[in-house]
């Protein structure tokens, strides 16, 4: 079966595309780290990253992927555009598609947005994240980095814990792993937590010893203060008191993992100790996260692993 045209969502992707974008993965971490060079295999291809909120890893490591596979690479910014003159998102739109980028990596606070310039633009498109919707790469990343450690996701006890109602990051989660078979849950206030989650097929936990005594994998999320999260809290003290994944935390199960898709408040959903202990992985999820975006474009040019 052919990979879609765009990636809109890991909820699109069927358990045989997911197989084959981690095949091709596991290729690419093994360039990447032995600091091998990569074929230039989309050498006539042009992307544009269309970033209109802040980004350090996603930017950053689609624009290391698509140059190492040759790519001409383009980056735009909101800020410093002619939206500040007024020229609306359509029109800004209409402008990037009448320069014929092969590819559109999109990051907007709007959920839909990614799905919405499929129906604008001739490019292939890539949502690196559309507010509160989906953030597929990084689910793919994230789902990597468990493969890798673990395996077969299979029955693997997975945990989203914090600001699930703000994550788009708890949702690809979910629609990815949910697909390999693995046991997810989320745990956070019930502030954090959407009504009906559990319509996803996940369970919900409110008390964060249990749910570190109960699972294998804590995927911390940060608590999102820009997307207005503190309203939902009495404090971010209180926060890091009651649901902080921190050194003593730990100790309830020596062999956790821990993800976190950054940036991290330290101190508020984790503190330092865990970010960097042995049972953290969040620095491999950089990692992968380049070699994830280089087989992502390799799939969508090739449609199929050859
Ligand atoms: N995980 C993530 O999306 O990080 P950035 O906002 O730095 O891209």
């Amino acid at each position: 079966m052919n990979f879609p045209d765009h990636l809109i969502g890991l909820r699109y992707l069927t358990k045989q595309d997911l197989d084959n974008i981690f095949k091709l993965t596991e290729f690419y971490k093994q360039k990447i780290v032995s600091r091998k060079p990569l074929e230039r295999i989309l050498s006539t291809k042009s992307v544009i990253n269309l970033f209109f909120e802040d980004s350090t890893r996603t930017r950053t490591s689609f624009e290391l992927a698509e140059k190492k596979l040759g790519m001409d690479s383009v980056n735009f910014s909101a800020t410093g555009s002619s939206l500040s003159k007024g020229e609306s998102l359509l029109d800004t739109i209409k402008n990037i598609e009448a320069m014929k980028f092969d590819y559109i990596v999109v990051r907007h606070s709007v959920p839909g947005i990614a799905n919405y310039m499929t129906q604008h633009t001739t490019s292939r498109i890539i949502n690196a994240g559309d507010g509160t919707n989906e953030h597929p790469t990084q689910g793919l990343l994230d789902i990597y980095t468990l493969k890798e450690n673990f395996g077969s996701l299979k029955n693997l006890n997975v945990c989203i814990v914090g600001n699930i109602s703000h994550s788009r990051v708890a949702l690809s989660n979910i629609f990815g792993l949910k697909k390999l078979e693995a046991n997810v849950s989320v745990c956070g206030p019930f502030s954090f937590i959407p009504k009906n989650i559990e319509g996803l097929g996940v369970n919900v936990y409110t008390d964060i010893n249990e749910a570190i005594k109960k699972n294998d994998v804590m995927n911390i999320l940060r608590v999102q203060l820009e997307r207005n999260a503190g309203s939902l809290l009495p404090s971010v003290n209180e926060f890091n008191k009651y649901y902080g994944v921190t050194k003593d935390r730990l100790k309830l199960n020596p062999k956790i993992k821990i993800l976190h898709p950054g940036p991290m408040n330290i101190n508020v959903e984790i503190d330092y100790h865990t970010s960097v202990s042995d049972n953290s992985l969040i620095f491999e999820q950089v990692t992968n996260g380049v070699a994830v975006k280089c087989a992502l474009f390799h799939l969508m040019n090739d449609k199929k692993i050859s």
